[in-house]
């Protein structure tokens, strides 16, 4: 087995091939004077299980296009099976026609992965569960919840906690957190969002007088999701409201929003390479999943179970 990684988060790469305790693949993924992209692996990989880590994350299209050479660059190499590992699956929210005459992208990206040559794809979180069905491949989705468990129990443990789905699409995962979290209540913010990038809280389901809110979502990326609703909470009494994010898009001024919000505290993963913003800010904290990415591509190697990392 090996690990092979592209440029979107050198330091995850690493951190996964730490854990499994090898070197990433000799390779480099660089650019030609008019940008485009050229990989060269500098070392045998004939017959090998090999799992590529990209981020398809900002920006998105170069990001998605290293991952695509990489792949094709291993399928040429004569790997035995390669394995697009997509901590961040970019452009998972066009899962679906929101009107006439758009694109279903993320379709169309899953179509990209596997004709380029990936045979298994390794994502954490997806936007969508039904997005494993865009690919005709074998697509295992890793939870960050158990990650964010163990930190809120440790952080938070002693609190009088409600988990809070800051939209009604994100309720399975608020509601498997809850679980984890000895069945903790939960909450739910009727958002409306018009237009990309901007939501609106109408109504909040659930009594959260005196509680400490652990709002969790997949992603954050303008901020407006979940500043709008931290404040709609602290409005409806709620004693303070911490977010727990798998992945840190934080596009446009989000870390700046973020900073300035009621939220007591935002914690990400690092399934995006966070920029030196986030890193500064000091409502924004960061948990790493690459042990387990890095379990889950072990027990893949080894063909032994992935779900029961969850159980
Ligand atoms: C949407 O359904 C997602 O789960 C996130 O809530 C959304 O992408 C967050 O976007 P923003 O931070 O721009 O409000």
């Amino acid at each position: 087995m090996k690990i092979m990684a592209a440029n979107s988060n050198l330091p995850l790469a690493r951190a996964i091939a730490g854990y499994l305790e090898m070197p990433l693949v000799d390779a480099q993924v660089r650019r030609f004077a008019d940008e485009e992209i050229f990989v060269e692996i500098h070392e045998n990989v004939r017959g090998e299980d090999v799992f590529v880590v990209q981020s398809t994350s900002y920006p998105a299209n170069d990001n998605l296009m290293e991952l695509l050479i990489c792949i094709d660059a291993l399928k040429r190499a004569s790997a035995r099976r390669i394995t697009a590992v997509v901590p961040y699956f970019g452009y998972a929210r066009q899962d679906r026609k929101p009107g006439p005459r758009t694109p279903i992208s993320a379709k169309l990206v899953a179509n990209l992965i596997t004709e380029a040559g990936a045979d298994r794809v390794l994502a954490v979180d997806l936007h969508a569960g039904q997005i494993q069905g865009f690919f005709d491949i074998p697509t295992d989705n890793l939870f960050g919840a158990p990650v964010m468990a163990a930190d809120i129990q440790a952080r938070y443990g002693d609190q009088d906690l409600m988990v809070v789905s800051p939209d009604v699409g994100g309720v399975v995962r608020a509601r498997a957190l809850a679980k984890r979290l000895d069945n903790a209540p939960l909450a739910i913010v009727d958002k409306r969002r018009d237009r990309p990038g901007e939501s609106e809280v109408m109504n909040i389901i659930g009594d959260v007088k005196n509680r400490h809110c652990i709002m969790i979502d997949d992603i954050i990326d303008s901020g407006g999701t979940l500043c709008n609703a931290a404040q709609s909470l602290l409005d409806e009494g709620a004693a303070s409201v911490t977010a727990y994010i798998t992945h840190g898009v934080l596009s446009g001024g989000a870390v700046a929003r973020v900073d300035g919000s009621a939220l007591k505290e935002l914690v990400i993963t690092d399934s995006i390479k966070p920029t030196d913003a986030a890193k500064d800010s000091d409502k924004i904290r960061i948990l790493t999943i690459a042990p387990l990415i890095g379990e889950a591509v072990r027990r893949i190697a080894d063909e032994s179970s992935v779900s029961s990392l969850f159980d």
